[in-house]
């Protein structure tokens, strides 16, 4: 049905990603159909994404990769919600964005707690606000949302700590308690903004391990915004490169590795050759001269 995206053929053989996706032969739960956005009023307009297709499995786990400001965000928005296309449409479920709500867990470079709150009432603030929790709330608070915290704070290595407040975390346990935030009302779809962008390597690693098993266990849809390209092949099942702005997908393949991956797998050949070819797609795109990459 849609126009697959342009596809920017790949140079190298060495690549072990699977076939290229044809936008048309993935059975959707999250579905862009020709999206555009431009923000503003003439004459301020910014054409951020040029027409966009673009199917997700549900179950997968997507990166979106590309220069700064090409429009990542501003498809996680639309798919979360936020924003309406300017035209075309989004879909979530088989539904258009806003129809029927679905629950979606987001996380963002900043993990952004409600500083007077203990870290497990932050957890738990999506139970107090998405139906069908909300209504359970007061009779559940103190016994079963109490035990599903503290099972999701163990699991991201929290064990111990929801009785702390968020200024008594490092960057990564609040990142690690965001997650459980993004988690805990076992949201059908995962959208997640650069959430380890700003930690430092070591904690971002072990981040990545900690996603990966909250995936494999929870099987989320999961759409991740990445500028790091190791992230995105050591995390994703599908890898989408976005050309510089206005926004669209040049390159949209599927990545097969076994699971769980782990970061040993991120140093071997075909592996960094996959990253190295992803980066110069990045600065082609950028129409910047090809620096040493
Ligand atoms: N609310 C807004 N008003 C005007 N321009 C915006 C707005 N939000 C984003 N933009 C512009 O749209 C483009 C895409 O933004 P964004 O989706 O945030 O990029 P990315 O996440 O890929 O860095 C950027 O050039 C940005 O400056
Ligand atoms: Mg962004």
């Amino acid at each position: 049905m849609n126009a697959p995206a342009p596809i920017v053929p790949l140079a190298s053989d060495a690549i072990p990603a699977g076939p290229v996706v044809e936008p048309s032969h993935v059975d959707a739960y999250v579905e862009l159909e020709r999206a555009t956005v431009t923000y503003g009023r003439a004459p301020n307009l910014v054409h951020a994404l040029a027409e966009t297709s673009l199917r997700i499995a549900k179950g997968d786990f997507v990166a979106l990769v590309g220069p700064s400001g090409c429009g990542k965000s501003t498809i996680l928005k639309m798919v979360g919600g936020i924003l309406r296309a300017s035209t075309g449409f989004v879909y979530v479920a088989g539904r258009e964005v806003g129809a029927e709500p679905v629950r979606i867990g987001m996380a963002f470079q900043n993990p952004t707690m409600l500083p007077w709150l203990s870290i497990r009432d932050n957890v738990m603030m999506p139970l107090k606000i998405v139906p069908p929790f909300r209504g359970e709330y007061r009779a559940k608070r103190k016994t079963e949302f109490r035990d599903r915290v503290e099972a999701l704070l163990a699991q991201v290595g929290l064990a111990g700590f929801g009785d702390k407040h968020p200024w008594q975390l490092s960057g990564g346990m609040l990142q690690r308690a965001s997650l459980c935030r993004a988690l805990v009302h076992e949201p059908q779809l995962l959208l997640l903004d650069e959430p380890f962008g700003a930690l430092d390597q070591f904690t971002r690693e072990e981040l990545w391990a900690i996603m990966q098993q909250l995936w494999i266990t929870r099987r989320p849809t999961v759409l991740l915004v990445t500028h790091d390209l190791r992230e995105a092949g050591y995390l994703a099942n599908r890898i989408c490169v976005m050309s510089a702005r206005p926004g669209r997908i040049v390159d949209d393949r599927v990545f097969e590795a076994p699971r769980p991956r782990t970061l040993a797998m991120t140093y071997e050949p075909d592996f960094v050759a996959m990253t190295q070819r992803l980066r110069e797609l990045i600065v082609e795109s950028r129409g910047d001269v090809p620096a040493t990459v």
